[in-house]
């Protein structure tokens, strides 16, 4: 699909995601500076599940931020960016035995999330008793008991990491200490519904009570993601770290324990946009649908986010309709992307402004119908391309004929 210009909002060809460079160093630079105010010993490790684009992880490395990841997919990588073992942060409950061993030989800094993996980093102890074998883990702690509301999963809980309360905590530092293993860190995260000051001082808080009864001296805290970050708020990182350290100042040493922390969303949703623009208009009933080239799967993939975005239209100002409905290109009933009440009226070829859609969207890169939009990069006013648009070539690579084979790229259907 390409874009006929139109006059009002200038852009790339569309469907198309911008990334503006001005807003992620804006976002980037502010949690760095909050770091080196409340906690300098700190390390900035970006979540790259949130959105793996190799343009954007080669940025981060360029603002010395490290790279946290939760596969050895993820792991490989970063690897292959550029990242050294040491600037990675290796999570995730899916590790093979294989990259968790590199992992730990290279001084990755490693939070285990389960048994197999206190079994994997013993048997590595054991077996060369000079290797520094140094682990975090990941606890499982109540948040709903104690920030009422704020969990993610509904009255279930947490799946991940060590349960303090049960004893798993306690078992699995006490077996890999026993075979030499060093337990330096624990990892705190949890994702909440309103990522509010009160989840991050629960978290720490827990770490800290945890550290007091079992008498850990730890290299690390990571408190993990899911902080909330706007352009407009300029002090919210701030906040965040500030109320980290006092609830954990007491009991670690600030000069030795690094505050490990996992942003994601916070940093990367707002500087990206979606450009996309109108292939039609129909009337039915008391609605208008206004049909676009991009879909749902593009800024909504899970078909979950409240249909609220922030736009910018190309709609001739002046003229109004009662209600748009802006829908998607897929041939699925609900891939409707937001209503429009009493607003400009969009005409085929307008362009059409999805804001803060950086999070969680291009990861799910989506081959449903359409192959993925193109990315570009705003700098200084220049558009730089860093991701052509999906083409059947890509999705053809590496598939295989029934004999096996791979499928010769020269013959492709025309
Ligand atoms: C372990 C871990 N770290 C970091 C993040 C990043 O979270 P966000 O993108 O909300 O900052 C997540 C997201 O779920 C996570 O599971």
């Amino acid at each position: 699909m390409t874009s006929t210009e139109h006059p009002r909002i200038a852009g790339p060809s569309t469907p198309a995601f911008v990334i503006d460079e001005s807003a992620l160093n804006l976002l980037v630079n502010r949690f760095q500076n909050a770091l080196a105010k409340h906690w300098p010993h700190s390390v900035m490790s970006y979540s790259v599940k949130t959105n793996p684009l190799p343009w954007l992880l080669t940025y981060m490395k360029g603002q010395g931020v490290w790279a946290e990841v939760v596969s050895d997919s993820e792991y490989r990588l970063v690897r292959a960016i550029g990242f050294e073992p040491e600037q990675i942060v290796y999570n995730g409950p899916v590790k093979s035995r294989a990259v968790l061993r590199a992992a730990l030989r290279n001084g990755s800094l490693t939070n285990l999330d389960s048994k197999r993996e206190v079994r994997w980093a013993v048997e590595l102890a054991e077996e060369d008793s000079r290797l520094d074998v140094r682990v975090g883990l990941r606890v499982n702690w109540d948040l709903e008991a104690l920030c009422p509301g704020e969990s993610t999963v509904n009255g279930e809980m947490s799946r991940f990491g060590f349960d303090f309360d049960n004893g798993d905590l306690e078992a699995a530092i006490a077996e890999l200490s026993a075979a030499g293993v060093a337990v330096g860190g624990l990892h705190m995260h949890r994702n909440s519904r309103t990522k509010s000051l009160q989840v991050y001082k629960a978290a720490a808080g827990v770490a800290a009570e945890i550290i007091s009864k079992l008498d850990l001296e730890l290299d690390w805290i990571d408190i993990g993601g899911g902080f909330f970050g706007s352009l407009n708020d300029t002090t919210g990182f701030d906040d965040y770290i500030s109320c980290i350290r006092a609830e954990l100042a007491a009991v670690v040493d600030l000069n030795r324990t690094r505050l490990v922390v996992e942003p994601g969303g916070s940093v990367i949703a707002n500087p990206v946009e979606l450009h996309a623009q109108v292939l039609d208009t129909k009337d039915i009933g008391r609605q208008r649908f206004v049909i676009t080239d991009t879909s749902r799967t593009d800024i909504d993939p899970l078909f979950r986010k409240k249909a609220v975005y922030d736009i910018d239209t190309g709609a001739a100002p002046g003229t109004s309709h009662p209600e748009q409905v802006i829908a998607g290109f897929s041939c699925m009933e609900d891939d409707r992307l937001m209503v429009l009440k009493d607003s400009p009226k969009l005409v085929e070829g307008d362009r059409i402004v999805f804001r803060g859609v950086g999070a969680y969207t291009m990861s799910y890169g989506s081959s449903f119908i359409e192959f993925p939009p193109a990315v570009y990069v705003r700098h200084e006013n220049q558009m730089m391309l860093v991701r052509r648009a999906g083409q059947v070539e890509d999705y053809l690579q590496g598939n295989m004929w029934a004999d096996g084979q791979l499928l010769p790229t020269a013959a492709q259907p025309e």
